[in-house]
């Protein structure tokens, strides 16, 4: 019978058998899948077993301490975080399109990895010949090519798979889709803030500001990002939501009246959207108390943004992200 305990027993002995008396390293993205297949890795190989994470900088408020407590507490993975703020703003400095700040991060989180990593195995005397990854079985399907839906977006994932590296591939996740991945990430005891994440892109805030990336931006779009996250969960909406991204109007201003004067501010949009699967969504109606609190919070707590908008459009026609 199906149950996440024997699921888990079963996955576990398979990825001891794989990796026998070998070392792997696995990169945490701070998703669901990254840190389930860490925490199955973890209890088959212990300590020979070294997580990596790469902080870009893009990330949202808490999540960075997310993986670096909650992950390694539940967990007792040992974890290796690379620093890469700096690197990441710079390459993105003067970049608007969409694309070309995807492919910017694919390629400097690939970099990034890759130094964390050989430092890993440059301290490990046996060498790390396992490379850990979450994928799951929806993904083993759409790579296959059998579904035949046009590439709208490069879906750089960060976390993805460096082409040459030389590591043999540890998916534990394989055959599972995700509501089978959360029932065994609770059943190895990860938080709920972990489990139940919501989908979040791995390129972060870079795509949810429209336009130029800067360090300031992102503190705005964080401090809006937090509170819009805040209170929906505090209205228990997070399950009826599939994601709301937050998204920073950068280059637009507009006009409005704080305090005593007349300011020329940015908008922030609000994007809740109902999804089964990503591809396609309907806008999600909620209650106009919460909008209300979310806007004046918003327009009160986070300088320089004056005006709230709701994006009411379903996909087709529009994408769940703006960018
Ligand atoms: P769109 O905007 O294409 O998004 O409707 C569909 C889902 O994919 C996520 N998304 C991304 N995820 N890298 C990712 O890992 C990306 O570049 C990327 N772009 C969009 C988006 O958040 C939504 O869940």
């Amino acid at each position: 019978t199906w149950t996440a305990a024997n699921i888990a027993e079963s996955l576990i002995a398979k990825v001891r058998d794989q990796i026998g008396d070998g070392h792997a390293i696995c990169g945490l993205s701070g998703g669901v899948d990254s840190a389930v297949a860490a925490a199955l890795v973890q209890r088959a190989i212990g300590d020979r077993l070294t997580c990596v994470f790469v902080d870009h900088g893009l990330l949202r408020a808490g999540e960075r301490e997310q993986v670096q407590q909650d992950f390694v507490s539940a967990t007792g993975a040992k974890l290796v975080t690379a620093d890469a703020v700096e690197v990441f703003l710079r390459e993105l400095a003067g970049v608007s399109d969409p694309e070309e700040k995807r492919k910017i991060i694919g390629r400097e989180f690939i970099r990034s990895f890759e130094g964390a990593a050989a430092q890993v195995v440059a301290e490990n005397g046996a060498g790390v010949d396992f490379l850990v990854q979450g994928t799951l079985y929806p993904d083993v399907v759409e790579s296959g090519g059998g579904a035949g839906t046009a590439n709208i977006k490069s879906h750089h994932n960060v976390g993805g798979l460096p082409d040459d590296l030389e590591f043999e591939l540890v998916e534990p996740l394989r055959l599972l889709f995700k509501d089978e991945v959360r029932a065994v990430g609770r059943e190895l005891g990860l938080p709920e803030e972990i489990v139940g994440r919501q989908p979040f892109p791995g390129p972060g805030l870079a795509i949810r500001i429209v336009g130029e990336v800067n360090q300031h931006r992102l503190d705005l779009l964080r401090q809006a990002d937090a509170i819009a996250r805040e209170e929906l969960t505090s209205a228990g909406l997070d399950k009826q939501i599939w994601q709301c991204p937050v998204v920073l109007l950068a280059d637009v201003r507009s006009v409005g009246v704080q305090g005593d004067g007349r300011t020329y501010g940015h908008p922030i949009v609000l994007r809740p959207v109902s999804s089964e699967d990503a591809m396609t969504a309907d806008w999600t109606r909620l209650p106009y108390e919460v909008l209300e609190r979310i806007s004046t919070r918003i327009t009160n707590e986070v300088a320089e943004v004056n005006r709230v908008v709701l994006d009411v459009t379903s996909k087709p026609p529009g994408t769940i992200e703006w960018e």
